[in-house]
């Protein structure tokens, strides 16, 4: 049921706008809008909080659902429930979700605030500082953020400073912070893909948080954000699932009705045994995406099963959707069919949550363990 309706929501409401979306770099607030009310954006929060207590899973087909039909709006919803919410909810004390939960559910846009310029990969060498007052009522943010999704929409933000440098991680704390207690968008990036998506520099400039916003405890910030990443990863596997899916939902008709030497162009045996091919990608794409997501679900140890979905989820959406502009010829490589889109979209699969290196290295480290 909720596959049917979030597909329906994609084609019906994204869809008409996902070009416009594109070409104009913004987000329209009625897809935003729209995403609150079909209840999406607090797919696992609990009722009272305003959510849909569903699963992990739901929220892995509903990202999935939305990237067939726009990236963009996917991870749009992603970032708000894999990163933002289950941050808070498993994360946050009794005070703060009683506080935050219903409004991320019903009105406010999340961001997660990690990456800096120096600090991609190397994501513990963050430099954002968080100084505490005297009489510890409130700590002082200094510093900036690069790469911010959802961060020109965005009212609450996760953010994660150094309340003591000399610690290294260790100091890394996670603070909710507010959007009208001075965070400023400093600069909006134009990007190849997922241009809807809005993705922005932040600075913080003596940015005062109440205490009570520490989120987790004090230099517990370098492993909240690497567990979420963990569940996060399955959620952009997901949209990479999605997308190549999506690419090949939209190619494939046209190749049976295309006709070149008086027969179907999806007839000729060069073209089906690469559409065969790719079905069998996007199928191993989903089995590790969903095996990863129950692994999550049932309480086992899932953080390599992600590292792989994630890593092989990306190669598929790249490979499957580069294949779509092939299999359409010249249109496919105009922007009136959409196929390139989903291209252009697929290459961030590859960078963010974690690179595709990065995904090789965790998964390394699990074998190192197993066999040294
Ligand atoms: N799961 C749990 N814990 C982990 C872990 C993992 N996958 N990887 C490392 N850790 C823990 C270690 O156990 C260690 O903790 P303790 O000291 O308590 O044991 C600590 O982290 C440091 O370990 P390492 O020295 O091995 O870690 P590192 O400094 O070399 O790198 C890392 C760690 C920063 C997590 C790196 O492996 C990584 O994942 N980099 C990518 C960062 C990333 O994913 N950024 C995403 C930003 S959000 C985003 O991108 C959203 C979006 O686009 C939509
Ligand atoms: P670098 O870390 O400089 O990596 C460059 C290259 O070096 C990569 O190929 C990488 O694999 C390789 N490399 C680096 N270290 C190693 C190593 N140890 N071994 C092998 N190879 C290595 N961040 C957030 O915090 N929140 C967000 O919401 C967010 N959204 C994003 C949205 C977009 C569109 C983009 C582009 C990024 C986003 N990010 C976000 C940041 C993203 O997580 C980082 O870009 C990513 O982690 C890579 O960091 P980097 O760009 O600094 O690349």
């Amino acid at each position: 049921m909720l596959r049917e309706s979030v597909r329906r929501f994609a084609t019906d409401v994204v869809g008409p706008k996902v070009r416009e979306m594109d070409e104009n770099e913004m987000m329209d607030p009625a897809v935003i809008q729209g995403l609150f009310e079909q209840g999406l954006m607090g797919i696992e929060t609990s009722a009272d909080h305003g959510g849909a207590e569903s699963s992990f899973t739901s929220a892995i087909i509903a990202i999935e659902e939305l990237a067939k039909v726009d990236p963009s709006v996917s991870v749009l919803c992603d970032v708000h429930n894999t990163l933002v919410n289950t941050v808070v909810r498993k994360y946050g004390s009794k005070e703060q979700k009683d506080k935050w939960l219903p409004l991320l559910s019903e009105t406010q846009l999340g961001s997660f605030c990690l990456s800096e310029s120096a600090s991609g990969s190397d994501a513990f060498a963050l430099q954002t500082r968080a100084v505490p007052s005297a009489d510890g009522s409130h700590y002082t943010l200094n510093g900036s953020k690069m790469w911010i999704t959802n961060s020109w929409e965005a009212e609450f933000f996760l953010v994660f400073a150094s309340v003591d440098l000399a610690k290294g991680y260790k100091g890394i704390t996670c603070f909710i912070v507010p959007k009208e207690l001075g965070v400023q968008v400093a600069k909006k990036e134009e990007k190849l893909g997922i241009r809807a998506s809005s993705t922005c520099t932040l600075s913080f400039d003596d940015v005062k948080v109440p205490a009570e916003n520490v989120l987790g405890g004090v230099g517990k910030g370098y492993k909240i954000a690497i567990e979420i990443l963990n569940e996060g990863r399955i959620g952009i596997a997901a949209q990479m699932l999605g997308l190549a899916q999506g690419a090949f939902d939209k190619v494939i008709p046209y190749t049976f009705e295309r006709k070149q030497f008086g027969q179907p162009i999806g007839t000729f045996q060069g073209m089906q045994h690469q559409m065969a091919k790719a079905a069998i990608d996007i199928e191993a794409a989903r089995l590790l995406t969903y095996n990863a997501a129950r692994r999550k679900e049932e309480g086992l140890d899932f953080t390599k099963e992600a590292a792989m979905a994630k890593y092989y989820a990306s190669q598929v959406a790249m490979s499957v959707s580069g294949s779509a502009i092939e299999w359409a010829g010249g249109v496919g490589f105009t922007r009136e069919t959409g196929i390139e889109k989903y291209w252009r979209d697929s290459k961030i699969g590859a960078i963010y949550e974690g690179t595709s290196n990065i995904q090789l290295q965790t998964i390394a480290k699990f074998i190192q363990k197993q066999y040294s």
